[in-house]
């Protein structure tokens, strides 16, 4: 983040108070600006202070109309009390608050069954901030197992992944020095397949990522077969090598709307499964899980023990403190919803992905690369129907109605390729669904009223 070293301050440099408020605090008569990015010399009424922040937000777009976030932009207002009520509670301090402690074990219990954990009282896990950290863990295990395995310091792990893995990996790799093995796409293929994972494979692969689904266009990857083409490696006398399931997303949508789908840990290669509470478990930012199918999956020498009413409470986090309100929000939802309930709120987002593709897929301008039907999530292209503008014209102008949509080019070996993306969430109504339609109607008529050579403008910087 930039930081301004200007030599005098500018008034870009200060926020300006309205003279109003200025006339109902005595204490501001003198003032009538306020440094932005320096401490000022003294205290700002509480009610200034946050009128002139809230304000400040009004320029942020509208997280209802965010159609680009995986992350949940509403609940229920009961969740909202309840994460207001709890806002001061450190997760970390299990001693000082041992039942928000509970919760967090209820939740694990509960993500170990609904993965089908083969033994419930063998499978370990936590809450994190989001699925970054949870894959930071999950990979760190990987890597540990390999390491004990290998008793070879001078050797470098390798983690096998699809071109389409979320940036959290790529991190991964870097900050513990591991190589990154990527599969690039190919063709029509948006995502890791089997053979190409296994092709990538050695003794030094701490493991293959697999992910449920693609952040680039919402599909599910082929975890069975991926697993299946690893048995076979190791039986035919190669590496034994594990799976890590990054279901950031789609864990939390597969078990209620493709429950016959195997990928969690009914197969025995998957070690461990990583979520994003705060996505498609319906949870404010930031809560995250990671669940280890057995004990074995996760080495102890990355437990730390902390002091828990006397006793003594095994802990795995990058961080040390963490807001325990998502924790509790998290309980508040599986507790109140239960399978039916997470069902039917899931079930709705893929209705209306599905009639939301259906309707785009029918435009002659369009192309889908997904549907919708495994993630609530679809990706698609122009096609040469579309005349003078491109997917980051439109992009801009759903933009200007407040739509968000985000454009960008596919990875190695698709970067010729440039989609939309639209990610359906709970509170994505139908009603919505038909104004964002409305929308994009009058987005195209307005580009090719205006087509000319300025409109069809490439990139501008998207990050997924
Ligand atoms: C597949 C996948 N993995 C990991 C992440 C990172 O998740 P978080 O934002 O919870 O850290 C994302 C976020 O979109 C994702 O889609």
């Amino acid at each position: 983040m930039a930081l301004h070293h200007g030599s005098d301050p500018t008034p870009a440099d200060q926020l300006s108070i309205n003279a109003v408020l200025t006339d109902a605090n005595p204490a501001l008569a003198e003032r009538v600006s306020l440094p932005k990015s320096q401490l000022a010399a003294a205290p700002v009424p509480p009610d200034v202070a946050y009128q002139l922040i809230h304000d400040e937000l009004l320029l942020d777009g509208s997280a209802r109309l965010n159609l680009a976030t995986f992350v949940t932009t509403w609940m229920e207002p009961q969740a909202k009390q309840l994460m207001a009520d709890s806002v001061d509670k450190n997760m970390i301090d299990k001693d000082e608050y041992p039942q928000t402690a509970e919760l967090e074990r209820r939740c694990v219990a509960i993500l170990a069954d609904l993965w089908h954990a083969p033994a419930l009282a063998e499978a370990t896990g936590c809450s994190t901030t989001g699925s970054s950290e949870a894959c930071m863990l999950a990979g760190l295990a990987l890597q540990r197992r390999w390491a004990a395995r290998v008793g070879d310091r001078s050797r470098r792990p390798n983690l096998v992944m699809g071109a389409n893995v979320q940036v959290c990996w790529e991190k991964f790799c870097r900050y513990w020095d591991v190589e990154p093995r990527i599969v690039p796409m190919s063709g029509e293929r948006f995502h890791l397949d089997a053979a190409h994972a296994v092709a990538l494979c050695d003794e030094d692969t701490i493991g293959v990522v697999a992910i449920l689904g693609s952040t680039f266009d919402g599909s599910y990857e082929p975890v069975a077969e991926i697993a299946e083409a690893l048995d076979a490696l190791a039986a035919g006398g190669g590496p034994d090598v594990p799976i890590h399931v990054d279901g950031a997303s789609g864990a939390m949508i597969a078990p209620f709307l493709d429950p016959d789908l195997q990928w969690d840990f009914r197969l025995p290669r998957v070690a461990s499964i990583n979520t994003s509470g705060h996505k498609y478990g319906l949870v404010y930012p930031g809560v995250g899980w990671v669940i280890w199918r057995d004990s074995d999956a996760l080495p102890a020498e990355l437990i730390f023990n902390v002091n828990y009413l006397g006793g003594s409470m095994p802990t795995f986090a990058l961080n040390f403190s963490r807001p325990g309100a998502d924790v509790i929000a998290q309980y508040y939802n599986f507790f109140r919803l239960g399978r039916e309930g997470y069902r039917a709120v899931q079930q709705a987002a893929r209705d209306v992905a599905l009639y939301l593709s259906d309707r785009i897929g029918a435009m002659p301008q369009f192309r889908l690369l997904s549907r919708g039907d495994e993630l609530p999530v679809f990706a698609f292209t122009t096609t040469d129907q579309a005349t003078g503008w491109d997917v980051f014209a439109l992009s801009r102008a759903l933009r200007e109605r407040g739509w968000q949509v985000p454009a960008y080019t596919f990875p190695a070996d698709r970067q010729d390729l440039s989609v939309l993306r639209v990610v359906c969430r709970n509170g994505f109504s139908q009603d919505l669904a038909e104004n964002f339609l409305d929308s994009i109607q009058a987005a195209i008529t307005q580009l090719e009223a205006d087509a000319g050579p300025g409109v069809v403008s490439g990139p501008a910087g998207f990050r997924h």
